[in-house]
């Protein structure tokens, strides 16, 4: 992390987990373990059918309410869409694009992340771009160059003012929900990377500004660890993120120097 130039991000990502009825008592139990000092903000990604209960629930506990999706298109005769519009009007701040199992089982690919990405900063809503390899791609040597391909293709038209209100997630499909993380080395190298890629196409400041988080099978235990390198600016959490009290230790294993 490094508070001096970036913010520190806490996102859980619920994905088609929980239900409206059990926000509440979910919240109150975040709201007892969360650590009085909260250098961070903390986020909850949740289906969009659960996100107005989650902005209600949230308030009294300094929770940001964010979205998984968005529509690429900004309103008509797209049924079963989100516009950012909609969620904008809600007053959610956050949304995830391009999330491995959106490009996975949805088809979702660059074009596709990089329109969604640029409809919701249109609204004022933070997108988290995802990104990350394989397990094949890591294998062959291709994490940094796959990943510099996937970060520019996401920002594509993106202009230096725009990108640092974009937060990226470094999420290797190895790692997720396979209780196999990347060592904090491995996740450093490509956050790192990121950051550089960045800094050659907008300059350092705006490359600097830019909050980074580390995701995949991060939890009570090993967040520490990932958090005090110095390009991991937070985590985007799916299993933990369920569970309020570990939930709530990752957001307390923000408090470090
Ligand atoms: P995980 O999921 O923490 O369960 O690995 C992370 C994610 O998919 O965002």
């Amino acid at each position: 992390m490094n508070r001096k130039y970036r913010k520190t991000v806490i996102a859980g990502n619920w994905k088609m987990n929980m239900l409206a009825s059990t926000v509440k008592p979910f919240m109150e139990e975040l709201k007892a373990n969360m650590p009085k000092v909260r250098p961070c903000e903390v986020v909850l990604c949740a289906p969009a059918v659960i996100v107005p209960t989650l902005l209600k629930a949230g308030k009294d506990c300094k929770v940001a309410a964010g979205a998984q999706d968005v529509s690429k298109y900004e309103k008509g005769a797209y049924t079963g869409e989100v516009s950012a519009s909609q969620l904008a009007d809600i007053g959610v701040k956050y949304c995830i694009v391009g999330h491995s199992e959106r490009r996975e089982y949805h088809g979702e690919d660059d074009m596709l992340v990089n329109a969604k990405a640029k409809a919701l900063l249109e609204k004022g809503i933070v997108p988290i771009i995802c990104v990350g390899e394989s397990l094949e791609q890591r294998e062959k040597d291709l994490t940094l160059e796959y990943i510099a391909y996937q970060i520019k293709a996401a920002l594509n038209g993106i202009d230096a003012t725009q990108v640092r209100r974009c937060v990226i997630a470094y999420e290797p499909i190895w790692a997720i929900g396979t209780g196999r993380t990347a060592s904090a080395q491995q996740a450093q190298e490509v956050c790192e990377h990121i950051r550089a890629v960045i800094r050659g196409i907008y300059g350092a400041r705006p490359a600097r500004a830019v909050s980074i988080l580390y995701g995949g099978s991060m939890n009570a235990k090993n967040a520490a660890e990932l958090l005090a390198m110095p390009d991991i600016d937070g985590g985007l959490i799916g299993g933990a993120s369920l569970k309020p009290v570990d939930f709530a230790a990752i957001v307390a294993a923000t408090d470090q120097e």
